[in-house]
């Protein structure tokens, strides 16, 4: 359950919900969740079992962000790039959703989170494209958090699919202004989505791997060493710290 400003066991000098939700809580909230592979292997066990674990992170995240007031959470689940790994992997990777709705689906209705999908749905397996539309389809009407899963998403594909749709709307005579910032957001995945206010990286790694490469313009990054799967509710509760200690300036002064 989200119950409101859940009190957390604390370590000492850790960070409380009822601090946090003091300061300003970041709208969006993007995640590369990296480090699963490297979970796994740590405990001999095979990279399926870190990803399985890291599906386990998302709810608790998802909760925990949802309860603080944060609109939107995109997560990066499966990239244009991930089909490169073995079958076995890339199998499992596109499975994951159908467990997740499957087990998550119900708490996410009670507690009014809206799921999304952002990426090319046609070239992934029928059975996780129904999980997906059943979890949009059940969540339509909810007025919460977004869950916006980026699935089989790739920033540069987004943005040519965007021209792409561009030009046919001009041909066709649909476009009658100029392309600007405001139109060309309605044609990316993420139309509706405000632009992440925070991305977060777990795993040590400092880039930004084809994700969301016109939205981050202004975005806050926030690294850490934890591997996904050991990523703790205190890591988000670290990361929206910092991101109240930061100065957004959006190119002014
Ligand atoms: C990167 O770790 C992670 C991925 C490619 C997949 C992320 C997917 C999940 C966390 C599961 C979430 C899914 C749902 C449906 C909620 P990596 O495998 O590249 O790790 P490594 O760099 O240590 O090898």
């Amino acid at each position: 359950m989200f119950e409101k400003f859940k009190k957390s066991k604390k370590e000492p000098g850790s960070i409380s919900e009822e601090e946090i939700v003091k300061g300003p809580i970041p709208n969006h909230i993007a995640i590369i969740m990296d480090g699963n592979g490297r979970w796994a292997k740590k405990r001999s066990l095979p990279r399926t079992a870190g990803h399985h674990e890291g599906m386990k992170v998302v709810k608790r995240v998802t909760k925990l962000a949802s309860r603080l007031g944060v609109k939107a959470l995109t997560v990066y689940a499966f990239s244009t790039e991930n089909w490169k790994r073995p079958e076995d992997e890339v199998n499992f990777l596109l499975k994951l959703p159908e467990e997740f709705m499957g087990t998550f689906l119900p708490e996410l209705v009670e507690e009014n989170v809206r799921v999304q999908i952002m990426g090319n749905k046609d070239a992934i397996p029928t059975h996780t494209q129904k999980a997906v539309d059943k979890a949009v389809n059940d969540t339509k009407h909810n007025t919460g958090m977004v869950l916006n899963f980026a699935l089989n998403y790739g920033g540069r594909a987004e943005i040519i699919e965007a021209v792409n749709n561009i030009l046919v709307d001009y041909q066709e005579g649909n476009l009658h202004n100029k392309v600007d910032e405001t139109l060309f957001d309605q044609y990316l995945m993420s139309a509706g989505l405000q632009d992440p206010d925070l991305l977060i990286r777990t795993s040590g790694e400092i880039r930004l791997s084809n994700f969301m490469l016109w939205q981050l313009a202004y975005t806050e990054f926030w690294f850490t060493d934890v591997l996904w799967p050991d990523f703790k509710e205190q890591h988000l509760l670290e990361a929206i710290q910092a991101y109240q200690k930061r100065g957004r300036r959006f190119g002014g002064i």
